[in-house]
This record gives C-alpha cells, sequence and structure tokens, in this order.
C-alpha cells in the first residue's frame, strides 16, 4: 500500500476499529488455545473468538498452523480487512535455541550476535512471526535480578554493539523479505536496574546516569534501525516508564526522532493503578497514551475508554490517528497487506527448525559464549589411552534442561554427558548420578545429600567433572533471589570430592554471575557454562577435549559475594578511593570484611594460549594521515607465547582524569578479537574519537579538554596505561 492509502484506510475507520489497531491480546484471551503458555499473569481477560477483528496484534503465537487459522479468522471479520501482527519473545532463538544473551554477550562478537539473531528469524517467520520482542537493551549491574540472563550485560559500549548486531540480524535488509523479522527494543527504559535486584522494583537513577550508562543500547538498536519499542514495567524518576513523557515523548520522538510503534509490556498500562500513577483503567489509558504508548499489551483500557477520552478533551482524535498510523505502517512494511500470512508454512517449519546448519552455528557460537574462569593445568583434558577414566556428577552432568529461559517452549538440548560421549568413548568416562537439583519454586532448590561415601565410587579416576549450577526456572522474569551461593548440597559434592584426593572440573551453569568464591579453592579448574542452547553439551566437550580454545569474556562481574552488589567495573569514582598507599587506613571507600572488587571482573577469561602485551603506543598528531579529521591512534602488541592457537579480544579503556562530573573509573570504549597462532604476535590499533570522550551532562553531550587515562588490556583490571592531554582543537585539524 502507498502512505496516501494508508491515510485512506485510517480515514474510513472508525473510534472502535481504531482502538483495536492499539490492543495486543495472547491468542487463549480470544478463544484459541496456542500452546504457547502466557508470559505473566492471566488476568482471566476472555473475549468472544470473533472478537479477534477487535484487535490488531496477537501474542506469543507459536506455530504457522495456529496463525494462519487466526489470521484466516480474523480476516473475515475485519471490514477492512486489516491483517494482524504476530509478536512473540524470540530472545535467543526460535527452536535452535542459542546461549542466554548474558552468554552472548562473552563472546564479544557481533557477528555471531547478529547471526544467531538471522536464524532465529529465518525459523520464527516460517511459524509466522512477525515482529520479535527483541533484543532486550536493558544493562544490568545486579546478578540478583533474575532477567540478567537476558541482557547483553554490564557495559554500554558492548551491549549497544551486541544489540545493533541483533537488529541487524532479526530485520535483514528488508522486513518484508522472507526469513525476516522486526525487531522491538526493550524494555525501555532502565528496567535493569530494580532496587535490591528485585523483579518489578523501583528505578531511581539520576538524568546522567541514566543517558550515560542506561540509554545507549536502547538508542543503538534504534538507530540500527529498530521497528518498534516496548515500554518496561518499572518507574524512572517516580514515574511508570509506560506512562513517562520524558522517555516516551522527550527522549524517544523528539530527540531520537523515533517514529514507529511502542508497545506497552504485558498489561503495564494496566498496573499503572498498582503503581498508584492512575485511579483508574480510564486514567491508566490517558496516561500511557498522553506519553506516548501506541499497543496496549494484554489489558484493554484502551478498548474501554477511547471514547470517552476523548469526549472529555483528554486526548485528541489526532493523538489516536498518529498512533493507528504507526501501526499500519509497519504492518505494511512488513508487506502484510499484500500476504497476510508472509512467510508462515508448515514445509518451511519442517525445512528450517534445528536444521543441521541451525545446530553448527549454534555449536560454534556457544562454544565462544562460555568462559574459561580457572585452569590449574587440568584443562584440556588429557584423554589419551591409558589416562585413566574420567568422573562426571552433578545435576547438570546429564541433564537436558541447559536451554535457559525464554526458549520459546523448546524444552531440551544435547547434554554435557551426551556431548561428552560424542568427543571421548563412553568407557572413559565414569558417570555417577547425584540426583536432580530443584528449583526455588518447587520448594527444594538443592540436590539430595551426598553420602559420606559417594566419592569413593570414582576410584578409578583422579579427575572428576562436576556440573553444578542452578536451576533454569530459577533465572528469567521473576527469578530475583537474595541468595546467589550454589546449593548447599552442591557445595559438599564439590568439597566431598575434592577431600577424595580427586582434581575437581567445575561446569558452572547458571543464568547469572553466582557467589562462588567458597567452592573456588576446591575446583582445579572452573568453566563457567551459562546456559548455552540446543548445543550446550557438544559445545562443552569441544571446549573440554580441545578442540576449541575457550575465548569469552565476562560480559557481567562475578561478585565475591552478594553483600558487594552491586559491583561492576565501570563505577564511579570516590573521594576515598581504597589503593595500595591508604590500605591500612580505615578511611577509605571499603569493606572491612570483603575487598571491594569482584571476585572475576567485566571482560574477564583465561584461554589455553598465553598471551602478553607489550609496547603501548599513542599516536595524537600523525595517526589518521589520509584521513579527513584528525583522531588519535592507541595501539598494543599483542603475543601468543605459547604453542596453542587461540582467539584474544584485546579491550580499550579510557578514564576521563577529571571533568565537570564525576566520570567512571574507566569506560570500555573499543574490543577487538584477534586470532593468533602459537607464537605470532600481531599490533592491534585503535582509533579514539571526540565522541568516545564526549559524554551526557545535564541531557546535553559535550566534550571537555583535559587529561584521559588510555587503558588496553586483556580485561578491566589488567592493562597497560598512557596518560595524554587532549583538547578539543585536536580532534578539527585537517589532516592532508
Ligand atoms: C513479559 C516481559 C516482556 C515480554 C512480554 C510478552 O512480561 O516483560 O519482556 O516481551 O511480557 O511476553
Amino acid at each position: 500500500m502507498t502512505q496516501k492509502q494508508l491515510s485512506q484506510l485510517l480515514s474510513s475507520m472508525t473510534l472502535e476499529e481504531k482502538a483495536a489497531q492499539m490492543t495486543q491480546l495472547a491468542p487463549v484471551n480470544f478463544g484459541f488455545n496456542c500452546i504457547t503458555p502466557l508470559t505473566g499473569p492471566d488476568t482471566g481477560l476472555r473475549v468472544h473468538p470473533k472478537t479477534a477483528a477487535s484487535i490488531g496484534s496477537v501474542l506469543n503465537c507459536d506455530n504457522a498452523e495456529d496463525m494462519i487459522y487466526i489470521q484466516t479468522e480474523h480476516l473475515k471479520n475485519d471490514p477492512h480487512k486489516i491483517p494482524l501482527l504476530f509478536m512473540a519473545d524470540i530472545i535467543h532463538g526460535f527452536k535452535t535455541i542459542f546461549p542466554i544473551p548474558l552468554a552472548l554477550g562473552c563472546s564479544f562478537s557481533p557477528d555471531s550476535v547478529r547471526e544467531a539473531a538471522r536464524i532465529a528469524a529465518e525459523e520464527s517467520a516460517a511459524s509466522g512471526i512477525h515482529v520479535t520482542f527483541a533484543p532486550m537493551a536493558d544493562l544490568v549491574r545486579d546478578p540478583r535480578w533474575g532477567r540478567v540472563m537476558e541482557s547483553f550485560g554490564e557495559d554500554p559500549l558492548l551491549n549497544s554493539q551486541l544489540c545493533a548486531a541483533s537488529v541487524e540480524g532479526y530485520q535483514g535488509e528488508d522486513i518484508s523479505a522472507p526469513g525476516c523479522a522486526a525487531s522491538c527494543v526493550k524494555h525501555f527504559a532502565a528496567y535493569g536496574a530494580p532496587e535490591g535486584g528485585r523483579e518489578y522494583n523501583t528505578v531511581d537513577i539520576s538524568d546522567n546516569v541514566l543517558r550515560n550508562s542506561y540509554l545507549p543500547a536502547y538508542r543503538a538498536a534504534i538507530d540500527a534501525g529498530a521497528k518498534m519499542v516496548m515500554t518496561a514495567f518499572n518507574t524512572v524518576d517516580l514515574v511508570p516508564s509506560t506512562a513517562n513523557k520524558k522517555l516516551l515523548s522527550d527522549i524517544l520522538r523528539t530527540e531520537w526522532k523515533f517514529n514507529s510503534p511502542v508497545i506497552s509490556d504485558y498489561n503495564s498500562v494496566g498496573e499503572l493503578i498498582e503503581h498508584g500513577a492512575a485511579k483508574d483503567g480510564y486514567e491508566a489509558a490517558e496516561k500511557s497514551l498522553v506519553a506516548g504508548t501506541d499497543i496496549e499489551m494484554m489489558s484493554t483500557h484502551f478498548t474501554n475508554h477511547l471514547q470517552e477520552l476523548l469526549d472529555n478533551g483528554a486526548i485528541t482524535e489526532q493523538m489516536i490517528d498518529d498512533a493507528v498510523l504507526r501501526i499500519l505502517t509497519l504492518k505494511n512494511e512488513l508487506g502484510l497487506f499484500e500476504n497476510p500470512y508472509k512467510d508462515a508454512s508448515a514445509d518451511a517449519e519442517t525445512a528450517l527448525h534445528l536444521s543441521e546448519k541451525n545446530r553448527a552455528a549454534a555449536r560454534r557460537i556457544a562454544a565462544g559464549s562460555a568462559v574459561l574462569l580457572k585452569n590449574d593445568k587440568v584443562l584440556p583434558l588429557n584423554i589419551s589411552r591409558g589416562s585413566g577414566k574420567i568422573g562426571l556428577t552433578g545435576p547438570f552432568a546429564a541433564s537436558p534442561y541447559i536451554l535457559g529461559g525464554w526458549s520459546a517452549g523448546i524444552k531440551t538440548g544435547v547434554s554435557l554427558y551426551e556431548g561428552l560421549c560424542g568427543k571421548i568413548s563412553p568407557d572413559a568416562i565414569h558417570f555417577e548420578d547425584c540426583g536432580d537439583l530443584g528449583s526455588c519454586l518447587s520448594g527444594n532448590p538443592d540436590i539430595p545429600a551426598p553420602d559420606k561415601d559417594f566419592s569413593a565410587r570414582f576410584n578409578d579416576c583422579d579427575t572428576v567433572i562436576i556440573a553444578a549450577g542452578e536451576h533454569q526456572d530459577d533465572t528469567g522474569e521473576g527469578g530475583s533471589k537474595a541468595f546467589l551461593r550454589l546449593s548447599p548440597n552442591q557445595e559438599l559434592l564439590i568439597r566431598q570430592v575434592h577431600d577424595a584426593g580427586k582434581r575437581v572440573i567445575l561446569i558452572l551453569f547458571s543464568g547469572r554471575p553466582l557467589e562462588i568464591a567458597p567452592i573456588v579453592p576446591y575446583c582445579s579448574a572452573i568453566l563457567q557454562a551459562w546456559f548455552l542452547g540446543t548445543e550446550s553439551g557438544n559445545a562443552l566437550a569441544d571446549l573440554i577435549t580441545g578442540t576449541i580454545n575457550p575465548s569469552g569474556r565476562l560480559s557481567m562481574s562475578f561478585p565475591y559475594t552478594a553483600g558487594q552488589i552491586p559491583v561492576y567495573y565501570n563505577h564511579f569514582r570516590t573521594g576515598r578511593p581504597l589503593c595500595s598507599e591508604n590500605a591500612d587506613s580505615r578511611y577509605v571507600s571499603r569493606y572491612l570484611d570483603c575487598p571491594s572488587e569482584p571476585l572475576y571482573c567485566f571482560g574477564y577469561g583465561l584461554s589455553y594460549s598465553d598471551f602478553q602485551y607489550s609496547n603501548l603506543q599513542i599516536f595524537p598528531e600523525d595517526s589518521a594521515i589520509g584521513s579527513l579529521t584528525a583522531c588519535i591512534t592507541a595501539s598494543v602488541t599483542v603475543s601468543n607465547v605459547s604453542d596453542t592457537d587461540g582467539c584474544e579480544t584485546v579491550q580499550l579503556y579510557i578514564r576521563d582524569l577529571s571533568a565537570s562530573i564525576v566520570r567512571p573509573v574507566m569506560e570500555l570504549k573499543g574490543f577487538s578479537k584477534v586470532f593468533l597462532k602459537g607464537g605470532e604476535s600481531q599490533t592491534v590499533t585503535f582509533r579514539i574519537t571526540k565522541e568516545m570522550l564526549s559524554f551526557y551532562k545535564d541531557g546535553r553531550k559535550t566534550f571537555e579538554n583535559g587529561s584521559f587515562l588510555i587503558m588496553i588490556g586483556r580485561n578491566s583490571s589488567d592493562t597497560l596505561n598512557k596518560e595524554l592531554y587532549i583538547t578539543e582543537h585536536l580532534f578539527e585539524k585537517e589532516i592532508s
């Protein structure tokens, strides 16, 4: 349709039909029992199947057959034949499940994230899905919050680059093309900063922190072309995001020029009443509409009150028409007026879902997302003949439930045991079942207590792999936890096996950084496995046996203890920082009973190779010969001094040493993955631009002359540093 035809369609619609476009329900709400479970509370909302004509989009229908049926029924009843938009939570894969986003963040690989999103779009489009509610761009600093698993982590730059890559992967060049889906970035804004890490809790951050830390990733997704934005459940500055005019109108529409639909989160319009921000549904609808919410998900206050709001002059016809036109435009961009079913096809589902090609990609990306945290020369496993058996136990040793939350209804993947059997003879594996791990909701978040001679069963092994962690149901939405240690019997199992003289290789399955300091001394190696998706077991076996050299680097800090939280690398400076000179002083910023630093810092990860850094060089003047404007370049030599080929993630950090507002102790400003053969060296160069050194202050982006510390290294606490005084004119000089 042309824009003119869309406008003509809009002018022919009644107010009731416009309200329908602004409403999204799940199939069960209007009589279609899709197999996808609800992703929030069942408010009991039930409307007549014929009322399918009175909605504009469908939440979480997950198969072609249902989509085709619902779309067909709808088009029969809709006088304007406006097709339904089908939207769903495709967060880290659809049928082929990729690592949870927090693990994908550890890949430091936009290419991997883009590829995973591309495959997810192809698989979900075949099932009739037009829009995915991803990427989740919420910056996270508190592992007590269950949804850290959905985020790319604690850094604005890494989150921004991976969110942009997600959008590019989902949307391709043209969202109407086969295998493409529109991307809805969420949750706008700062949902990842709930007080206490408690789900749906208050977010109270300053405007400078909001703009410098929390907003960049949403902006990057929108700049990459994201077609929708979803509001958040939380308040910002004590105003719920769904009715927050500063967020939805001033920043999103006016500053960022975003002119596509904004959708509420699940019943978040109705929840304004619970927040105490609206006295009833009428006021909830009014405040959400006036702020800039276009589509109401899983509640019907728009439908119920639009006429009255108009009659009372609380909203205008123009506001409604603007919202509906944005929705019709998106449907048109997807080509739905010409083909309401787009890619939906049972045959396409069969051909694409969990194809060998997709699984191979999932296996490779999973291996790049795990992080080696400790290795006392016990990995890769020596599995040569005569090297004895390898013990294997722990609740995740043979469990197929390793996909992580938001796995689109898929339940199982390749277990670690299956993966190991694919790499080494099952005869070389001595597996002992330790019982299942319960979840917090099941009332027993532990494994059975190991009997005292459990370890003695491994009498034919000197090394035992223990696959432990947290139940995946205790992560994700509604998965906040105040205690982050491994369950008591899992810790007991690790200690027992260690005390029996075995070398323990801990493979850790979790949706968040856990509090593992108490068991680190008992482990000879620790591999953070997160929830790596369909090919988890095969990817872990590739890493454990050395087929693949670990290359993951932490996207989120691991605290020593939950009492440290929030602990994140790019924290702000204080007037009394702890340093070597004042380590004995009482009056410094620290804990009396715990280190200030995390157990494992952002950007940390080990390899089977040994990378050394040297020769940090800064070129303030002649760095960009031939380019139009100057910039600063910083370069370092990275050497692989081992004989094992490997991939290193070289990280550039910058500290603004003095500015008109307090700045973080350091900020990631670039990263580069380099592959080095054993014995090989490479010079890695970064361009430092004015934009990288600029920051928001009181709503405006600014650059200030001053001294900066340029840091390049293997992680956020191990860098080579040089100080440089930088003035604005340096970036304005023309270079021939
Ligand atoms: C959930 C989540 C959101 C999801 C939506 C639809 O409550 O907050 O991320 O996209 O509802 O399932």
